[in-house]
């Protein structure tokens, strides 16, 4: 049977999720987290050189780079496309307190986060090392940006094996966002930094996301507001010929085609877990990525969705089920005959940026209702579609595919 098959099966998975998260929380709580608020309008960057007017924002960025640099602490922080969960690169202990604060399997490397090349080259890389060409090109469009590229380690390299775990390559970028900037410049500390989500979570994009996922387990949150982009960093591999796309993100795929010169006109993408050729899919527990506690449920190719709802309520008895709707550009909502009276319209919004802008943002708030399911509406793997859909068909237990 499947977990689709039975609507009381889906209050027991959401029942075991939460028993999952709280015996979690409860074994390693010490920490009485708080928010500090920065503005990052007050921080500018000439050149190299960091000048932050605002005195609040400056109290608040030294309060947590002394935290990186003088414990093995790590701190929630914003950046332009998700918050991020630093601690120091080079520091085996620092890094451990990362994936011990969101329960992360130890197998998934991290990405390093300088605050501008120059660091790059006094902090980790060898004297004399050139950053391939390969990535001459994309480097001076997209960096500070959502770009994260990966270099090959140095024998001699400053950066803790629990970063790489284990990889012949490092995955690094420098982010856009200026607290994210400052707090690196500051510390002058390359920062490991996971998403600051509790692990198999959806990414955080607000302060109080973090806050709901690791509330007791780290000591300060930067509040820098929202973040712009709302999906992670493209990371791409120049290593290796074709060269790959890892990860889609910030960075579209036709953007490093059409910016990053020959080589990258060939650009391998690599799989994601779950394809829309696989009409009906549901994946076991172990994939679960970016994940809501409700079941999410993904719909493409199913016009404007009426009638592909109707069919996935009824054949799946949840006529009684709260469910939520996300939809974006074509449906048009849960009907009112499919007899679910508690269900819940969100627009996505219709542009790529906007979409990809709210969508782990909805998918929480939608969850915190206490929906039992999460419909979404897929978009077309087109520009931000590509970073958008990857991230759903790994949150969602199943693709209902129209075609
Ligand atoms: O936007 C972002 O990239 C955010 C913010 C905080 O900067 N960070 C982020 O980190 O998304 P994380 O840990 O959630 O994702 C890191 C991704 C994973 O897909 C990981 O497998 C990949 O980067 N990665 C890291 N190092 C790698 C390596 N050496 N080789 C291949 N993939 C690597
Ligand atoms: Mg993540």
């Amino acid at each position: 049977m499947r977990l689709g098959d039975d609507s009381s099966l889906i209050t027991t998975y959401r029942a075991s999720l939460r028993t999952h998260f709280s015996t979690w929380s409860r074994r390693t709580m010490s920490y009485t987290t708080k928010i500090l608020p920065v503005d990052g309008s007050s921080i500018t960057f000439k050149g190299d050189e960091l000048e932050i007017s605002d005195p609040v924002t400056k109290k608040n960025l030294e309060t947590a780079a002394k935290v990186l640099t003088t414990t093995h602490d790590v701190i929630g922080f914003p950046t332009e496309t998700v918050y991020g969960l630093g601690g120091s690169a080079l520091s085996d202990e620092s890094v451990k307190s990362i994936y011990k604060a969101k329960n992360r399997p130890a197998d998934n490397p991290l990405i390093v986060h300088v605050s501008s090349i120059s660091q790059l080259k006094r902090k980790i890389l060898p004297p004399n090392y050139q950053i391939p060409k390969v990535y001459e090109s994309l480097i001076h469009k997209f960096w500070p940006g959502p770009l994260t590229i990966l270099l090959p380690v140095h024998e001699s390299s400053p950066i803790s094996k629990f970063v790489t775990a284990g990889q012949s390559t490092f995955a690094v970028r420098i982010p856009q966002h200026p607290v994210a900037r400052a707090l690196i410049a500051l510390s002058d500390t390359p920062l490991a930094a996971p998403s600051a989500n509790a692990s198999t979570r959806p990414s955080p994009t607000i302060a109080s996301h973090v806050y709901n996922d690791l509330q007791g387990r780290i000591p300060y949150i930067l509040d820098g507001g929202s973040c712009d982009f709302g999906v992670e960093s493209t990371v791409v591999d120049g290593l290796v010929d074709p060269p790959m796309l890892l990860r889609p993100g910030g960075v579209s795929l036709e953007e490093i085609k059409s910016v990053g010169g020959e080589p990258w006109k060939d650009v391998v993408v690599a799989k994601k877990t779950a394809g829309k050729t696989e009409a009906v899919r549901t994946p076991g527990m172990k994939y679960r990525h970016y994940s809501p506690t409700a079941r999410v449920v993904l719909f493409v190719n199913c016009g404007d969705g009426k009638e592909a709802i109707d069919n996935y309520i009824s054949s799946h008895n949840l006529q009684d089920c709260k469910i939520a709707l996300l939809k974006s550009r074509h449906f048009v909502g849960i009907s009112s005959t499919s007899a679910n009276k508690e269900s819940i319209d969100r627009e996505l919004g219709t542009d790529g940026h906007t979409i990809s802008h709210n969508l782990f943002r909805y998918l929480r708030e939608v969850d915190e209702t206490g929906v039992d399911m999460i419909f979404v509406e897929g978009i077309e793997e087109t520009n931000e579609g590509l970073a958008v859909m990857n991230r759903l068909s790994k949150a969602a237990l199943e693709v209902v595919d129209g075609q």
